[in-house]
């Protein structure tokens, strides 16, 4: 097992392989590729798109994820987010990812794997994350990126649980998970409140290798 700093807590980063006993780095993806989607890393040069996507996308992110709204302001803001996404990726502390069109050439969204906090690696567990940009909203494209992920997830990282949080009235959101084939374990009460006041619950959804896989393009 190896320890790492990600620059706010210890986060111990392993998997065990369950025949030769061992402890080692677990393995990412480049890309995972669908009927419609191209899920990979941002590049550093992906920059420009990934803001201009972020402006078109910034008002509809905010009222769900008023935080994830307020990042990439700029194109340099934009260029250091993906630089330290990468250097994350590369200590395996949590992965973003863009949604493109299948051949790569138009950013659609994100979609991020997190290791569950705390010992994500230790089970392992993860956080699924996601926006799309509101030309894109209502095609399917975040349903299949989710879906990439989370077969890649139990595929090759052996995960044990895929979780996704999302307050209930967020029902094009909420629409993810159900589709998926997640199972909805329940509600916790008043766990957030917007900047705005509003007070809110949160869904807690998940999906365990006992679950049926998610398809492909349901
Ligand atoms: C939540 C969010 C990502 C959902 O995006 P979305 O576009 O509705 O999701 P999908 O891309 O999977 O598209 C689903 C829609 O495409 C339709 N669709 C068309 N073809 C489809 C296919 N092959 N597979 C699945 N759905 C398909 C579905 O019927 C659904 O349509 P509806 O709008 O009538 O319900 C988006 O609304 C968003 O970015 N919101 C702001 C940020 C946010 O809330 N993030 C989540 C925080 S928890």
């Amino acid at each position: 097992m190896r320890a790492r700093h990600d620059g706010e807590a210890l986060v111990r980063i392993a998997l065990k392989d369950t025949h030769s006993r061992l402890w080692h780095t677990p393995p990412m993806f480049d890309r995972l590729r669908g009927s419609r989607v191209l899920v990979r890393p941002y590049a550093l040069d992906d920059a420009q798109q990934r803001l201009e996507a972020m402006e078109e996308s910034r008002e509809h992110i905010r009222k769900w994820d008023p935080e994830e709204a307020g990042i990439c302001q700029s194109l340099q803001e934009t260029h250091e987010w993906i630089a330290h996404k990468l250097s994350q990726r590369a200590d395996r502390v949590s992965f973003s990812n863009g949604i493109w069109n299948v051949d790569g050439t138009r950013l659609l969204g994100g979609v991020g794997l997190h290791p569950r906090k705390p010992e994500g690696w230790s089970v392992p567990a993860f956080t699924v994350g996601y926006w799309i940009r509101p030309s894109a909203q209502g095609f399917g494209y975040v349903t299949e990126a989710v879906g990439l992920v989370v077969n890649f997830a139990l595929d090759a990282l052996g995960a044990q649980r895929l979780e996704i949080a999302c307050d209930p009235n967020n029902i094009r959101s909420m629409a993810i998970p159900r589709r998926l084939g997640f199972k909805m374990e329940g509600r916790a009460r008043n766990v957030y409140r917007y900047p705005d006041g509003r007070l809110c619950d949160e869904a807690i959804w998940s999906l365990t290798p006992t679950d049926s896989r998610p398809v492909a393009n349901p």
